[in-house]
Order: C-alpha cells, then sequence, then structure tokens
C-alpha cells in the first residue's frame, strides 16, 4: 500500500491538476451511474447523458465498468477490439483501449477481467493507476456501473464526484434504490459525493416527484443522508427503438419527450451545487487507497 501511495502522490503532483500546463481549466468530473435494480435504464441514460455532455462541448468518456454484462458498445453499436482487460494486463495502453465513436464520445468497453481489480499485485495496480491518469484530459466521464451492490460499484461511487441512482416507478425498484443508497451510506466511510436519484420511465412530473420523494425522505429520516431529485425521464418508445437501431436516442429522435429530459438532466447537474470535479489523482486514489 505504501508504494501505491507514493506513486499517487507522484501523479497528483506531477502530470495532473485542474489549470496545470494550460491544457484544460477545471478538473473531471466523475459520475457514476448506478441503480438498486437491473434493468432500469442506466446505459441509456449514461450514454446520453454523455451525448448531451458532448453537445455542449464537453470532452467525455464513458466508461462501461458493467463487468458482467457490458454493454455500452452495443447500444452505440460499435465493437471496441480492447477493453480494461488488456489494459490491466498491459497489452494495450489507455489510448489504445479508448474507442471512437461517430458521436463525438470515446468509450471504454468493459472487460469481465476487470472484476478482479481488488486482487491486482501492488504492480499491476500501480501500473493501471498510471495508465487511468491519462484520463485526465477528458472534461466528464461517465461510469455506467452494474446494478447491485458488488464492491467493485460501491468503490467507483465512493470514488466519484457524483452518483446517480436510477430507479422506475415499479416499487422494486424503488426498495432497491433505497437498498443501495443504504449500502453506501454504511459502506462508505467519509462520504462527500453528491448521491442524486434519476426517476426514469415515468408517465408524468408528479409521478417522478413522487417517487423522488419517497426515496428522499426515507434516506433522510433512516439514514440522515441528503439525497438530491436530479430529475426523471418519461416513458418512451424512442428508447426501445434507439436500442434495436444501436443508435442513441439523443441522436435518433432530438427532439423526443426522453432527450428532452436527458438534455435537462444535464442542465440541472451544471447548475446544481456545482463545483469542480476532484479530478482523476483523487478519483483514483479513493478508488485504489482504501476507504480513506
Ligand atoms: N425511458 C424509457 N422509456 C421506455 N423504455 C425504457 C426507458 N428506459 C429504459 N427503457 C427500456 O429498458 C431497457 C433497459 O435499459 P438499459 O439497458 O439502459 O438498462 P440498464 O439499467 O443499463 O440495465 P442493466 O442493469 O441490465 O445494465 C431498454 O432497452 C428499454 O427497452
Ligand atoms: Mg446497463
Amino acid at each position: 500500500m505504501a508504494d501505491q501511495a507514493e506513486k499517487l502522490r507522484e501523479l497528483v503532483s506531477g502530470r495532473t491538476g485542474a489549470g496545470r500546463g494550460g491544457e484544460k481549466k477545471g478538473s473531471t468530473r466523475i459520475i457514476a451511474v448506478s441503480s438498486g435494480k437491473g434493468g432500469v435504464g442506466k446505459t441509456n441514460i449514461s450514454i446520453n447523458l454523455a451525448l448531451a455532455y458532448a453537445q455542449l462541448g464537453r470532452r467525455v468518456i464513458v466508461m462501461d465498468a458493467d463487468l458482467g454484462l457490458a454493454n455500452v458498445n452495443v447500444v452505440l453499436g460499435v465493437i471496441p477490439r480492447y477493453n480494461l482487460y488488456h489494459l490491466i494486463r498491459k497489452q494495450k495502453t489507455l489510448p489504445e483501449i479508448l474507442v471512437d465513436t461517430s458521436y463525438g464520445i470515446q468509450i471504454i468497453a468493459g472487460a469481465s477481467g476487470f472484476s478482479k481489480i481488488a486482487n491486482l499485485t501492488d504492480q499491476e495496480r500501480g501500473d493501471f493507476i498510471a495508465e487511468l491518469a491519462a484520463l485526465s484530459s477528458a472534461d466528464i466521464i461517465i461510469i455506467d456501473c452494474a446494478a447491485g451492490v458488488s464492491s467493485n460499484v460501491i468503490s467507483f461511487i465512493a470514488a466519484a464526484d457524483d452518483a446517480l441512482i436510477v430507479t422506475t416507478p415499479e416499487p422494486t425498484a424503488i426498495t432497491d434504490a433505497y437498498g443501495i443508497i443504504k449500502i453506501i451510506a454504511t459502506e462508505v466511510e467519509s462520504l462527500d459525493i453528491g448521491l442524486k436519484l434519476i426517476v426514469n420511465r415515468v408517465h408524468s412530473v408528479v409521478e417522478g416527484r413522487r417517487v423522488a420523494e419517497r426515496v428522499i425522505n426515507i434516506a433522510g429520516q433512516f439514514l440522515n443522508l441528503k439525497v438530491d431529485y436530479l430529475g426523471f425521464v418519461y416513458e418512451d418508445p424512442v428508447v426501445h427503438t434507439s436500442v434495436v437501431r444501436q443508435k442513441p436516442f439523443l441522436v435518433l429522435e432530438p427532439r423526443s419527450r426522453a432527450a428532452m429530459c436527458v438534455r435537462h438532466l444535464v442542465g440541472r447537474l451544471e447548475n446544481m451545487d456545482y463545483r469542480d470535479g476532484r479530478g482523476i489523482p483523487e478519483f483514483l486514489k479513493k478508488l485504489f487507497g482504501g476507504k480513506g
């Protein structure tokens, strides 16, 4: 652990940091997207959020951290040759595994090898961290996490600037959203991320608000945890169509209700308790440096 911390200090003091080198103002904002229940819309929301950010002129990378069922690339209709596994195994460098898309965003494909992140040797972990530091060139990194509460998911959430928890109005999804928030509250020692709720597949503004209030009130009451309501996405057939056509709905139907909702989410993210992201060095320190 000690030499790992040393490596991080080098990284922090050396290559990166807000405004350093004059190439980029502000540091990278890392947004983890997660949910308790599967299938609630994380991947679609992650990708379309990324696109909406890109349309604002930001440099965005989507990292597919869903290990078992990696599918960011499927929804975007791209076939990556390399993924995080090749990076960890040192067969490829970060620029080599970054996949350009025709939508102005880049993706990093997931890999089942990535689930062994906790088992990396110190050397492997150090090399991996050094590679990931190159992500600092992005303005926004959106991490599409797996559903549920595996330790990888929790570490990504704890290391991010914002954790977006996606639910739908279904009672099972709501219960599971509360479940993951509870795990985050209990497992993460010093929680200084913005926990934000997105209610997907709603039929009305009121429905979204009602669902959000339920989760937010319970989290406040029983966990003493502040969760913000980021907003909702309408139930919209364009989402299904876009998955089938492997084209994000923000591109397929920019005027659809779902697309307007996603742009609104980005607007809220930009305005709500806005602060600069902590940046990649801090993210990596939190991701690999244990709970402190
Ligand atoms: N707003 C919406 N309106 C209509 N259908 C939707 C909406 N959001 C998601 N869906 C449907 O739900 C499916 C699952 O979405 P998605 O793959 O984004 O979920 P996920 O949370 O990433 O799933 P997983 O947990 O398996 O990774 C979509 O293919 C689509 O058919
Ligand atoms: Mg998914």
